[in-house]
């Protein structure tokens, strides 16, 4: 079975409206600090969190989900490391990241992260495998793209920080 990874299955399970309330005890956003609060924030979704009048239980489902994850490794993603390319074509505009894995076994993705009316901003996630494999790293070279028509500003967030690629 799929091991959740923080990145993938918890936080989106916590909406701005989530963190925003619960900034006070725990940021619900941050890996670090739902690590040091995981059991009390368990015990509130099985109690009380999120507020019935706000939307909230959780489904079992997603309560189970977080119990598993907690119970786990508490797996989470990497930024990556890699070389971006920016390259405009007549139809679809394309984002490459190239270089190599930091171990064999590690898989890479570039996914959109945030966007507003002006601007794009990808993320570059490295996942480790759940159990060290043997073997040389693998380069990579991987892509996203979307329409041309699409003409916003676009950075990447990457180990490197964020930089604007167009
Ligand atoms: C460490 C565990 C938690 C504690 C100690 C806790 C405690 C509290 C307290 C004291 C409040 C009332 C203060 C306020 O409205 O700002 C509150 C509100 C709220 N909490 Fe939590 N909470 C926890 C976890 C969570 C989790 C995991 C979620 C969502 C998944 C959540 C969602 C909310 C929301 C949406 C409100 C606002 C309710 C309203 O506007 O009436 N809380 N929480």
């Amino acid at each position: 079975m799929r091991t959740p990874v923080f990145e993938l299955h918890i936080r989106p399970m916590f909406r701005a409206t989530d963190k925003a309330h619960m900034g006070f005890a725990v940021d619900l956003w941050d890996y670090d600090d739902v690590v040091a609060n995981a059991d009390g924030i368990l015990a509130r979704l099985q109690s009380d969190m999120p507020p019935s009048e706000t939307g909230g239980p959780w489904p079992e489902e997603w309560v189970t989900l977080f119990q598993r994850w907690k119970d786990g490794a508490r797996k989470r993603l990497d930024l990556g490391t890699a070389t971006f390319a920016f390259q405009q074509g007549s139809t679809r505009t394309t984002i490459t990241a190239t270089g190599t894995f930091p171990a064999a076994g590690v898989e890479g993705w570039l996914q959109l992260e945030s966007e507003t009316d002006t601007s794009k901003t990808y993320v570059l996630y490295f996942e480790a495998p759940d159990t060290p494999v043997g073997g040389t790293p693998q380069a990579f070279t991987l892509k996203e793209s979307y329409l041309s028509t699409d003409t916003r500003s676009v950075f990447v967030h990457s180990s490197a920080g964020t930089q604007q690629l167009h």
